[in-house]
């Protein structure tokens, strides 16, 4: 191919290679390497040699369009992008990334120890478990299933149903902190039992972590018998008697509450509580309308990247969510899944009170595994699928099982991951 050929053909520019993502920022390039996940911030001279390097691929031929200081210049910087590989489109190993299958079995146990709940809220993914009516499993089931991961846990999440209306969960987490009391245990809880009760201070004692769900401080959105006089009391009992504890407050967000969150959001401050928002995850065709319209996330998300403090730590390729890798869920009959909200039986993992850990689906076949962005479509085409990872698997799941289009939740997610990467300030 002639230079006069390269240069009269627009096609050989870089920007015409899909594997690269560039966004112009200010006065510089954000150049992405889709294949490799290598991203750099270049100045515009940068980028235009970028360019000349990769059109012609001939350096001598590049460094003969230069002279004098500016040659030296050009030469040095060469280097600098060969030595950063930032052209090479051969698919690398990234030894740090999550798409590695783990032989350990996962850290993180969700421990659903009842399904019974004070409350019942609208979206609740596990009400209609609670309709099954199902017998619990007795303080020594437990004891069976708690002694199984003990060993393996450095994580272990108190959820349900209302984990403290069960009688035995302070004799439960003893025998988990003296076992082993290097486990934290965070719970998760509605925050509107009272927490002066006797049994409740108890299982308080060994919780390191507890996190409080509030959607809203009005009483008659969808979390049904959220009670505020009791939520607000716990709140400040907790500041009070427990300033050890780590405590924070969990928003899913709805259509319905949307509008309304600064109200928790000055709560959080008040207290100095740390605040996790989510949104919300259909468990069925119904809970489709909670969901926020696409066009207001997307807006949301655009003006996040306006508030984001640069970086200069790159994260290793994300390759899908650590569903049954570094998390599963136990639900209250001792049944395990991938995670939490993944309680389907298409991914049931095991029984806890018949197998062992290394038994179970997942960790004991390496290669069944929960595909990852380079199974998935549209993630498989997708330019910033290692930086995105695919997002929540089970929220997909949920669209498919509902017909509805996988991939609804990627123009959200794809600026969000834009946002990381122009976030990225990893010159020198
Ligand atoms: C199932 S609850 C159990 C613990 C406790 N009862 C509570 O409400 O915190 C655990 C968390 O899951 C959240 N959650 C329940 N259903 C959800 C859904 N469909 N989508 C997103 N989050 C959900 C709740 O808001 C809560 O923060
Ligand atoms: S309080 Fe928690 S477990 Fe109870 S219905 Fe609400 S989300 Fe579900
Ligand atoms: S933006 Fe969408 S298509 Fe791209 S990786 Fe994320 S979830 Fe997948």
């Amino acid at each position: 191919m002639g230079i006069q050929e390269i240069q009269n053909n627009p096609a050989y520019h870089i920007s015409y290679n899909p594997a690269f993502l560039i966004v112009r920022q200010e006065d510089d390039y954000m150049f992405y390497n889709s294949i490799n996940h290598k991203a750099f911030r270049l100045n515009a001279i940068e980028f235009e040699l970028l360019n000349l390097l990769y059109t012609y691929e001939d350096q001598d031929y590049v460094f003969s369009l230069f002279e004098g200081d500016i040659k030296t210049e050009v030469v040095r910087i060469a280097e600098v992008i060969e030595d950063l590989e930032i052209l090479n489109l051969e698919y690398q190993y990234d030894s740090g990334c999550d798409n590695v299958v783990d032989v350990n079995p996962p850290s993180t146990f969700y421990i659903h120890l009842t399904n019974n709940c004070n409350l019942s809220c609208s979206y609740c993914y596990n009400q209609e478990w609670r309709k099954n009516g199902r017998k619990a499993l007795s303080y020594n089931d437990w004891g069976v299933i708690v002694s199984k991961i003990i060993p393996l846990a450095k994580t272990i999440v108190l959820t349900g149903g209302e984990f403290l209306l069960v009688s035995f969960a302070p004799k439960l987490l003893k025998i988990i902190k003296e076992r082993n009391p290097q486990v934290i245990i965070e719970g998760l809880s509605n925050g509107c039992l009272d927490y002066s009760i006797d049994y409740i201070q108890e299982s308080l004692n060994y919780i390191d972590k507890i996190t409080l769900s509030c959607d809203s401080l009005n009483e008659s959105d969808e979390r049904i018998g959220f009670n505020k006089s009791q939520f607000l009391a716990n709140v400040s009992l907790l500041t009070s008697r427990f300033p050890e504890m780590k405590i924070a407050i969990a928003t899913t967000i709805t259509t319905k509450n949307y509008m309304s969150i600064d109200e928790i959001k000055i709560l959080c401050e008040t207290y100095g509580l740390e605040w996790k928002k989510t949104a919300v995850c259909p468990s069925s065709p119904k809970d489709t309308t909670l969901m926020v319209e696409l066009d207001k996330q997307v807006d949301n998300a655009k003006n996040m990247r306006l508030h984001l403090s640069k970086t200069k730590a790159w994260l290793s390729k994300q390759m899908r969510c650590g569903a049954a890798k570094t998390v599963c869920s136990i639900d209250a009959m001792g049944n395990v899944y991938p995670c939490q909200t993944l309680h389907y039986e298409e991914f049931f993992m095991g029984n806890l009170l018949v197998s062992e850990i290394k038994e179970l689906k997942y960790i004991a076949d390496s290669s069944n595994v929960i595909p990852s962005v380079d199974d998935l479509m549209p993630c498989k085409i997708c330019k910033v699928k290692y930086i995105c990872g695919g997002g929540c698997f089970a929220n997909r799941f949920a669209y498919n099982k509902t017909g509805r289009y996988s991939g609804l939740f990627c123009p959200i997610r794809y600026e969000n991951s834009l946002s990381m990467l122009l976030s990225l300030d990893n010159r020198g």
